[in-house]
């Protein structure tokens, strides 16, 4: 099962969804957490400590899109926009729509755009909202329990979208994401935060400029020269 199979049908009842933006953020994630525990993976968001050390890293200045894999009811989607630059952009993706409803009717910001659907489908994603690359992903999704293949999936089409430079930025309660990752990042740093229910263990795989090879590097001079 991958890409927008994964989308938990249709959009909740309408009642339901009063309830749910009665119950404040914790509610409903804890709503969705009952709802579908699998996919959710944990009862309560990430601490302002998680936050802080997982956006450390991120080179503000330079950030055009950033795009979040399961943000939930927003804990990450405040503190990027808090650090986001004027001109860029926050795309964030769920399969439970519960969630992105929530997202759509608390968040009035135009820099952000709340999308149903799954973390493998993001390369598609990103086009259709009219950008060619994104600078940082962050993931806050449960890799160890994601149906089979779905997490090869979505670390590939992750890689893929990255312009060079940026980061895939992943937290999770086990070290497990980090193998996912390592299968397309060559350099992965790693930390710890223990101010989190439960405890995590977040990982930054960076996509470095391709090396150039010989064959590449005698070629461009050539390339110059027949421009000129
Ligand atoms: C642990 S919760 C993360 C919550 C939030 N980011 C936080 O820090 O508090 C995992 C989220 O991943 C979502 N999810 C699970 N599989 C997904 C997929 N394939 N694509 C996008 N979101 C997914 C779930 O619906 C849930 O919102």
């Amino acid at each position: 099962m991958t890409g927008t199979d994964l989308a938990q049908g249709t959009a909740a009842p309408k009642a339901k969804r009063g309830l749910a933006a009665k119950l404040g953020p914790w509610g409903v994630f804890f709503r969705g957490f009952v709802e579908h525990p699998v996919m959710v993976g944990s009862i309560i968001p990430s601490s302002r400590f998680t936050i802080e050390k997982m956006l450390g890293p991120v080179d503000w200045d330079r950030c055009r899109l950033f795009v979040e894999y399961g943000p939930g009811v927003g804990t990450f989607c405040q503190p990027v926009l808090d650090r986001l630059r004027p001109d860029g952009a926050l795309i964030v993706i769920d399969t439970n729509p519960l969630y992105i409803d929530y997202l759509k009717r608390t968040i009035a910001d135009p820099r952000f755009t709340a999308v149903l659907g799954s973390a493998a489908d993001v390369e598609k994603i990103v086009h259709e909202n009219g950008h060619d690359g994104a600078d940082y992903v962050l993931s806050g999704l449960p890799f160890s329990t994601l149906p089979d293949g779905v997490g090869p999936a979505i670390v590939d089409g992750t890689y893929d979208i990255l312009r060079e430079g940026g980061a895939f930025l992943v937290y999770q309660f086990s070290a497990k994401a980090r193998d996912f990752m390592a299968r397309r990042f060559k350099r992965i740093s790693s930390g710890f935060e223990a101010l989190n229910v439960l405890p995590c263990r977040l990982f930054w795989g960076w996509k470095d400029a391709e090396p150039v090879s010989a064959a590449q590097a005698e070629e461009a001079p050539a390339k110059v020269a027949a421009v000129g």
